[in-house]
């Protein structure tokens, strides 16, 4: 069980949700500093302001990341410290935190793995409609080269996006993020849509730079089985798979939408508009991909059912990810199964729909490079005597490893796996309850940072290359 010596191992944060300083150092208002205050949005109304406060601890952070041998440090930039309106100045403030996360990264010969875009966007941009304005294609253009400018001497991995299902499902579906719309499909496939020109266009950006450096977005990935062997169940699983995996990795990898989806928009008569320009940005960048990252927490088990889209309520709790809901359009429902497991927050806990998703993704886009950009357990997790005795979390993250491990042997090119989270953050729609780090923060206790059990058991896998993985 060992993995080779190109493999990263390393774990990933996002701005939003460790840094807090919201308001500190020029750094302008987001679309989650807003949405974050309408009551019933977040578990207990808590918000990013404080955060667990990496603005002000990173090097701490870092240090302890470094100790723990971590390879690889996935983090997220926000746009507005860069620039704080979303177009105009740059805030000199915000480069410098960043150069000094980076620089601090390398002092310990950490490979820093960058995210542009985290689901914070600036406000003025939300203001002025968001990812349904085809001007935020452009503003995510400029600051993306701001970015490639200021850091791509030392940073050699992009991601541009990070999971656009889920900003622009729960956005303008589920109403559960920003900017908060319910059921609106056209407006949901038209904002993907410029989600995916924008990372066509920084794309080729990143490219003519000859940075030599590495370029791709990331996924959620939750791969669709049927419950069983029925017609009408497996034809649920290809269509949830066609709109939640296909729709997301056509146009970036093959340059063109599949056309079972596009049929179907068709015939709602709602079919995103497409300029021949962002055509050509799609085809252009298509071969320029370097890898896909797949955020995995666990896989769709769905059945066919026979009913009228809107049907969900748009709340906090029917958007956290546990089965249950039916899809938008009223095609299929995820189930939760009698012989399988889930999380406390009733998230299925699958390795192996892991390998058979990894394979199918094979299947379909052939040997692209792939990092898993995020996989974790959230959990509460118990303290006895002092310790922070995260067992379940070393047992799932282990199940994971040896699952990719598996893939890797059937052919999947995966290079590198980022444990969600490097530290305990604050979760979207779940609060400071929810916990996923290797790092303990102490809420009663000033913030104070501790090492969990996983922290030490990561560090032997990490020492090891894994050969203390139990298969
Ligand atoms: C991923 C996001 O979808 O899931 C992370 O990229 C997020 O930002 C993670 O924290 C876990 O989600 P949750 O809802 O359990 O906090």
């Amino acid at each position: 069980m060992k993995f080779a010596h190109d493999f990263l191992f390393g774990a990933a944060t996002a701005s939003y949700q460790i840094e807090g300083a919201t308001d500190v150092d020029g750094k302008g208002p987001t679309n989650w500093d807003e949405f974050v205050k309408i009551p019933g949005k977040t578990f207990e109304g808590t918000t990013g302001e404080v955060a667990i406060d990496h603005y002000h601890r990173y090097k701490e952070d870092i240090k302890l990341m470094a100790e723990m041998g971590l390879e690889s440090y996935r983090f997220s930039i926000s746009w507005a410290r860069i620039i704080p309106d979303g177009v105009g100045a740059i805030n000199p403030k915000g480069i410098e935190f960043y150069n000094n996360i980076i620089d601090e990264c390398l002092k310990y010969g950490i490979v820093p793995f960058v995210t542009l875009y985290h689901w914070d966007l600036p406000l003025c941009l939300e203001k002025d409609g968001g990812w349904l304005n085809r001007k935020t294609i452009d503003a995510f253009l400029n600051y993306a080269n701001v970015c490639f400018e200021s850091f791509g001497d030392r940073v050699k991995h992009f991601i541009t996006f990070n999971e656009t299902v889920i900003f622009c499902g729960h956005g303008y579906l589920a109403g559960a993020h920003p900017p908060g719309i319910h059921n609106a499909p056209e407006k949901y496939f038209q904002a993907t849509h410029h989600v995916f020109t924008a990372h066509a266009k920084a794309v080729i950006a990143y490219k003519k730079r000859k940075q030599y450096g590495e370029i791709g977005l990331s996924h959620v990935f939750t791969p669709a089985f049927s419950i069983d062997n029925s017609e009408d169940n497996l034809f649920a699983a290809m269509h949830a798979n066609q709109f939640n995996l296909n729709w997301f990795y056509d146009p970036i990898l093959k340059g063109e939408y599949p056309d079972y989806v596009m049929a179907w928009l068709e015939t709602q008569g709602i079919q995103p508009k497409i300029t021949a320009d962002d055509r050509e940005s799609l085809i252009i960048a298509a071969p320029l991909n370097d890898f896909i990252g797949l955020n995995y927490y666990q896989p769709m088990r769905v059945e066919r059912i026979h009913m009228p889209g809107d049907v969900v309520e748009p709340t906090r709790e029917n958007a956290t990810g546990a089965p249950g809901n039916p899809s938008f359009d009223g095609v299929y429902r995820t189930v939760a199964m009698d012989d399988k497991r889930y999380t406390k927050w009733g998230w299925e806990i699958s390795p192996d729909g892991f390998v058979s998703g990894l394979q199918l993704l094979k299947e379909y886009y052939g040997d692209i490079r792939i990092y898993i950009t995020e996989n974790g357990l959230g959990d509460e997790d118990p303290i006895i005597d002092g310790e922070v005795c995260d067992i379940p979390r070393i047992n799932f993250i282990n199940d994971h490893l040896v699952a990719v491990k598996k893939a890797i042997e059937l052919g999947v090119n995966v290079k590198g796996y980022y444990a969600w989270s490097a530290i305990d953050l604050l979760s979207w729609l779940n609060g400071f309850k929810k916990q996923y780090g290797f790092i303990y923060v102490d809420h009663d206790n000033g913030l104070a940072r501790k090492k969990k059990a996983s922290y030490y058991w990561y560090q032997k896998v990490i020492e090891t290359r894994g050969s203390n993985l139990k298969s």
